[in-house]
C-alpha cells in the first residue's frame, strides 16, 4: 500500500542537516517500521508504552476491536487491565525519574508584547497537585465531568491536568463559543462544576468570558441542571484585587514560588481596562483564594486503560453537537507517537502549536503530547494579527522556535501582507513547519515553504479529527518527500483506504470516500451518552470501516489528498460547523419559514457561509432582519458561525421528495452556471429566480 518508489521530482525533501538527527530519516525507514505498525500493532504500540510508567501491566492483546456493526457491537480497547494516570506519566514521570524538573514546560507568551510567564515541569506539578486538591475539596471524584470554559493561559493546563490526576473528565468549551453553546454543552455531558476566567482580550477586544458562563449558568438553572459551583480565575483582574469570595478560605502560606513572584508583579499590563465581574457568592469561587488553603501534595488516582480522560465536542451533521469521548491508554501513546515522530521531537525543542486547546489540536499537541516526552512548548493567548502582523515571528524570535504548528488559515491571513513583515525577522532557529485543519492549498504552501521556512524547513500537512486523537495521514519531516497541498501517507498503525459509493475498495489512483480499516489506540471510544449515534455516524455506511466523511484522492504515486467534507459539515477558518446547526439558529427567528446554508470559497477563511432563507408570510426582508439574524447565529453558537452571505429565498430548490438541494445551492452561490443534472428538481423556476438575486456583498 504504501509505494515502493516515490517520485524523485516535483516533490520536496528534508534537509540533510534534518536527517541525520531525525527518529525517521528515510522513506525506507518509514516503510519498514510502517509495515511492523500494521501488520504487528501489538510489537510497534507495546514498544511506544514502554517509554510510559504502568501501576499495573495489561492482559492479553494490546489492541482490541470491531469496526464491524454486521458483526456485532462497535469497540475499541487499548492496553486492557492496565492502570495508570496520564497527569502522572506527563509531570511526575518527567520531574522525578527523568530530572527534567528545572526544564521549561511553558513560556506562557500574552495578548500583549511583554506579558510573559514561564512555567517548568516542577512548578506545573505543584499547580496541578494543588488545583487537583482544590477539585477534591470541591467535592470531584473519579468520573465526574468539569467543563472548563477558559482562555489560552497556564491555569487551562492546570485545570485538564487536574481533572486528569484525580480521574475526573474534563470537557473543555472553545473561550470563543457562546453562552448557549456551552450551557448546551455542560447539560449534555451533565458538568457538576465550571472553571472559568474573569475575561481577556483577543487584540483590542475585550471577551468577558464570566458574563457568558453567569449567562450560560443561568440558562443551566431555567433548564432545570443547576451548577452549584463555578470556579473563577482572575486572570485580568490581579489576584491581590478585593474579590468577594463567596465562602472564605483560609490564608495560608503559598508554596508555589512562581505565584509569589506573579503575585508581585501582575501579568497583565494594565493598558486595558479591566472587566467587572458579578459575582454570585452562592456559586462563584475565586481560583488564587481556593489555592491558598491546598497543598501541592496529591497523590495521583490510578485509572483503567480505558476510562474516560476527556469529552471534546464536535459539530455533527444533525445540528447537535456530538461529545467525543477518549480514554486514558490509548490516547496517551498515540498523541506522544504523533508528536514524537511527526515533529521528529528532539529535547532541546522550542515547539510552538498556535491553536487553542478549546479545540482538539490544543488537547493534543498543546499539553498531551508534548508534555509526555517532556518537551518545551510556547503557550500563545493572542492573535497572529495583534499588536502588528509580524506578531507570530516575533515570537519564533524570542523564544528560539524550532517547531511550528498553525492553521492554513493563519497563513493565508498573513499572506496577505507580503514577505516584508516577515522578513523583519530572522525565525534561523526554525527546522520544521506543521499546517493542520483543512486542506491548504499549494499556493499557501509555497509561500509557508519559501518565505517563513526559507525553504529549510519540511512542512507536515498533518490531516486528523478530533475523533481520531491525534495523526493520521501525514509526511514524516525527514523521510517522506512532500507534494504540497497533499497529507501524503499513513502514520504508524493507521490503514487508510478509499471507497467508492457501494463500498467497494479502490485500488491505485483513485477518489471517493476516506476511511480507515484498522484501529489505532487514540480513536474516540464513543459519543458521550450516546453510544448509537457513534455507531451510525462513523460505521454504518460501510461495515467493516470507520468512515471519516471526508472526500480523498490517492494519485499515481499512491499519495492522499483531501478533497473536504462530504457531508453537510463546512469547514471555515479550519473549525468545523455544521450547516444543520447554523440552520437551526436562523429558523428559531420568528421571521424565518425556512433556511438553507452551503458553503463558498474564501480566500482566507477557506470556506464562508452563504444563507438562504424563505421568509414566513408578512414578515419583510431588510437590513435590521440581517442584522438580527447575524445576532442570532452568533449568539446560538458563537462567532465564528456568523454568517458571510445571507439570501432572501421565496423559494428553494428542492427534489419531488422535499429534499433540499445543497448542491445546486452551492452553485448559486459560487455563481456557477453549470448544475449538473437536475431531473430531480421539482421546480426549476426557483433556481433561475435565485441566481438574479444573489448576494455579490457580505452582510
Ligand atoms: C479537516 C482538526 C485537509 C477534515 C484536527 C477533517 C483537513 C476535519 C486536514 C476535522 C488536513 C483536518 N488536510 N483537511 N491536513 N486536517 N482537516 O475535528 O475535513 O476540528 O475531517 O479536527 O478537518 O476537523 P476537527
Amino acid at each position: 500500500m504504501i509505494p515502493d518508489q516515490v517520485p524523485k521530482e516535483d516533490v520536496f525533501h528534508g534537509s540533510d542537516d534534518l536527517k541525520k538527527e531525525a527518529h525517521i530519516s528515510s522513506f525506507e525507514k518509514y516503510k519498514e517500521l510502517y509495515t511492523k505498525s500494521v501488520v504487528n500493532p501489538d510489537d510497534f504500540w507495546g514498544d511506544i508504552a514502554k517509554d510510559f510508567f504502568w501501576k499495573t501491566k495489561h492482559k492479553g492483546q494490546f489492541l482490541q476491536y470491531n469496526f464491524d456493526v454486521t458483526r456485532g457491537k462497535i469497540f475499541i480497547k487499548c492496553m486492557e487491565g492496565a492502570s495508570t494516570n496520564i497527569c502522572y506519566n506527563l509531570l511526575d514521570r518527567n520531574v522525578h525519574e527523568r530530572n527534567l524538573g528545572d526544564k521549561v514546560a511553558f513560556y506562557w507568551e500574552g495578548n500583549e508584547p511583554g506579558d510573559e510567564l514561564k512555567v517548568t515541569y516542577r512548578e506545573l506539578l505543584h499547580r496541578v497537585c494543588q488545583f487537583a486538591n482544590v477539585l477534591k475539596s470541591q467535592g470531584v471524584k473519579k468520573g465526574d465531568r468539569v467543563s472548563i470554559y477558559m482562555p489560552m493561559v497556564v491555569e487551562l493546563v492546570v485545570a485538564m491536568l487536574a481533572c486528569a490526576r484525580i480521574g475526573a473528565v474534563h470537557s473543555i468549551v472553545f473561550a470563543g463559543f457562546s453562552a448557549e453553546s456551552l450551557c448546551e454543552r455542560i447539560m449534555d455531558s451533565q458538568c457538576s462544576l465550571l472553571i472559568t476566567a474573569d475575561g481577556f482580550y483577543r487584540g483590542d477586544k475585550l471577551i468577558s468570558l464570566k458574563l457568558l458562563a453567569d449567562e450560560a449558568l443561568q440558562k443551566c438553572r431555567e433548564k432545570g441542571f443547576p451548577v452549584e459551583k463555578c470556579i473563577v480565575l482572575k486572570h485580568l483582574s490581579k489576584e491581590t484585587e478585593d474579590t468577594p469570595l463567596g465562602s472564605q478560605s483560609p490564608p495560608a502560606k503559598r508554596s508555589c514560588p512562581d505565584l509569589q513572584q506573579e503575585k508581585q508583579t501582575g501579568r497583565i499590563k494594565k493598558t486595558h481596562p479591566v472587566p467587572q465581574v458579578p459575582w454570585n457568592p452562592e456559586v462563584d469561587l475565586c481560583w488564587h483564594a481556593l489555592l491558598r488553603g491546598a497543598s501541592n501534595d496529591c497523590d495521583p488516582v490510578w485509572c483503567e486503560s480505558e476510562d474516560p480522560l476527556f469529552i471534546l465536542y464536535t459539530s455533527g451533521s444533525t445540528g447537535k453537537p456530538k461529545g467525543v469521548l477518549h480514554t486514558i491508554s490509548g490516547y496517551m501513546l498515540y498523541t506522544a507517537a504523533t508528536f514524537k515522530f511527526v515533529f521528529d521531537y528532539q529535547p532541546d525543542d522550542i515547539y510552538w502549536c498556535t491553536a487553542d486547546i478549546g479545540w482538539i489540536t490544543g488537547h493534543s499537541y498543546i499539553t498531551y503530547g508534548p508534555l509526555a516526552y517532556g518537551a518545551t512548548s510556547v503557550l500563545f493567548e493572542g492573535l497572529p494579527t495583534y499588536p502588528d502582523v509580524s506578531r507570530m515571528w516575533e515570537i519564533v524570535d524570542k523564544y528560539h522556535v524550532t517547531k511550528f504548528y498553525t492553521a492554513p488559515t493563519a497563513i493565508r491571513l498573513l499572506m496577505k501582507y507580503g514577505s516584508e513583515p516577515v522578513q523583519k525577522y530572522k525565525r534561523d532557529s526554525l527546522k520544521i513547519l506543521g499546517t493542520v485543519g483543512e486542506p491548504i492549498n499549494p499556493e499557501a504552501w509555497h509561500w509557508y515553504y519559501s518565505v517563513v521556512g526559507e525553504k529549510r524547513c519540511p512542512i507536515v500537512d498533518t490531516f486528523w479529527q478530533t475523533e481520531n486523537g491525534g495523526h493520521m495521514l501525514t509526511p514524516l519531516p525527514a523521510a517522506t518527500p512532500m507534494k504540497p497541498g497533499s497529507a501524503t501517507f499513513p502514520f504508524f498503525g493507521v490503514v487508510p483506504a478509499i471507497l467508492n459509493e457501494s463500498g467497494e475498495e479502490l485500488e491505485g489512483p483513485s477518489e471517493g470516500y476516506l476511511v480507515f480499516k484498522q484501529a489505532w489506540p487514540g480513536m474516540m471510544r464513543t459519543v458521550y451518552g450516546n453510544y448509537s449515534r457513534f455507531e451510525t455516524t462513523y460505521f454504518k455506511k460501510f461495515p467493516g470501516y470507520y468512515v471519516t466523511g471526508d472526500g480523498c484522492r490517492r494519485d499515481k504515486d499512491g499519495y492522499y489528498w483531501i478533497t473536504g467534507r462530504i457531508d453537510d459539515m463546512l469547514n471555515v477558518s479550519g473549525h468545523l460547523l455544521s450547516t444543520a446547526e447554523v440552520e437551526s439558529a436562523l429558523v428559531e427567528h420568528e421571521a424565518i419559514a425556512e433556511a438553507a446554508v452551503v458553503g463558498r470559497p474564501h480566500p482566507v477563511k477557506g470556506e464562508s457561509l452563504y444563507c438562504f432563507v424563505t421568509l414566513r408570510d408578512g414578515a419583510t426582508y431588510n437590513q435590521t432582519l440581517e442584522a438580527e439574524l447575524k445576532k442570532q447565529v452568533r449568539e446560538k453558537i458563537g462567532a465564528i458561525a456568523t454568517p458571510d452571505y445571507i439570501q432572501n429565498a421565496p423559494g428553494l430548490p428542492k427534489t419531488r421528495s422535499g429534499k433540499i438541494m445543497r448542491r445546486v445551492l452551492r452553485k448559486i452561490a459560487c455563481n456557477e452556471r453549470d448544475l449538473g443534472d437536475t431531473s430531480t428538481l421539482a421546480d426549476s423556476s426557483v433556481v433561475e429566480q435565485l441566481f438574479q438575486n444573489r448576494c455579490f456583498t457580505t452582510v
